[in-house]
């Protein structure tokens, strides 16, 4: 139902593990500083974001509830359960990355029809692709489903130099000419997927960017507070 969304949330989803969920989620809540909340209780995420803006749900924690104000990116894989449909149906637009294989191709056709069922404002994303593989795979994925948008990322190592060094794809980019010449591209692919999401249909970006508000709640503690940046 299409009153339930919330501007500000987002989520990345496949049923499957490795398709670059996490980090499409992290690149994303480090460029536009907003929550990150998963579902997987092994996630890195805690080791690249701050402790106050992400939180790891344990197995039976139910969805935790944030004041729509805060941005979150849901980061969830596993089957559709309460939860992850909570998370769909709220959230104004759902991420799903798929692998450039043919099977994985085909995995996420079947499950994009059922994800469409919650919530049609679905964006596909290619992720990992090698040189020429990405317009006959957007031709096929358009095929089904000529509505979502498709987006493409390559596979590069700044994926898990992001991990390492906390930083955004942007903010590596942009460390010296070397990274810039390396990332460039990886970085315009990033930007058109984001500059998609601030920009298509409603107006996420000023809320994100002006958000002081930060989760405290990681432990379970469900209280929220206003606080500064650097906390
Ligand atoms: N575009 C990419 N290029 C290279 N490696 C990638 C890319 N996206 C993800 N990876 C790698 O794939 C693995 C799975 O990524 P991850 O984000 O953990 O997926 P998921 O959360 O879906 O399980 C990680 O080792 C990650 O570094
Ligand atoms: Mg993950």
């Amino acid at each position: 139902m299409e009153t339930k969304r919330m501007r500000n949330r987002l989520t990345v989803y496949h049923i499957k593990g490795g398709t670059g969920k996490t980090r499409i989620a992290l690149n994303i809540a480090l460029t536009l500083d907003c929550g990150i909340i998963t579902n997987d209780e092994y996630s890195i995420v805690s080791r690249v974001i701050s402790s106050s803006k992400c939180r790891i749900l344990a197995q039976h924690d139910d969805f935790p509830r944030y004041p729509a104000k805060i941005p979150l990116v849901y980061d969830l894989g596993g089957k559709i359960d309460k939860r992850v449909g909570i998370a769909i149906e709220e959230s104004r637009y759902v991420i799903v990355p798929i692998l450039p294989y043919k099977e994985d191709i085909q995995t996420g056709l079947d499950f994009i029809t059922e994800i469409q069922a919650i919530n049609s404002k679905i964006i596909i994303v290619v992720n990992k692709t090698k040189p020429k593989q990405f317009d006959n795979i957007r031709k096929v994925l358009k095929g089904y489903y000529p509505y979502f948008p498709v987006f493409e990322l390559k596979s590069s190592t700044a994926m898990s130099r992001m991990i390492w060094e906390k930083k955004s794809i942007r903010e590596i980019t942009n460390t010296n000419k070397l990274f810039r010449h390396h990332y460039q591209k990886l970085n315009q692919q990033f930007d058109q997927l984001i500059n998609y999401i601030q920009t298509h249909d409603f107006e996420w970006p000023g809320e994100f960017k002006q958000s002081t508000l930060i989760m405290r709640d990681m432990h379970g503690l469900h209280a929220l507070k206003k606080g500064n940046k650097n906390e």
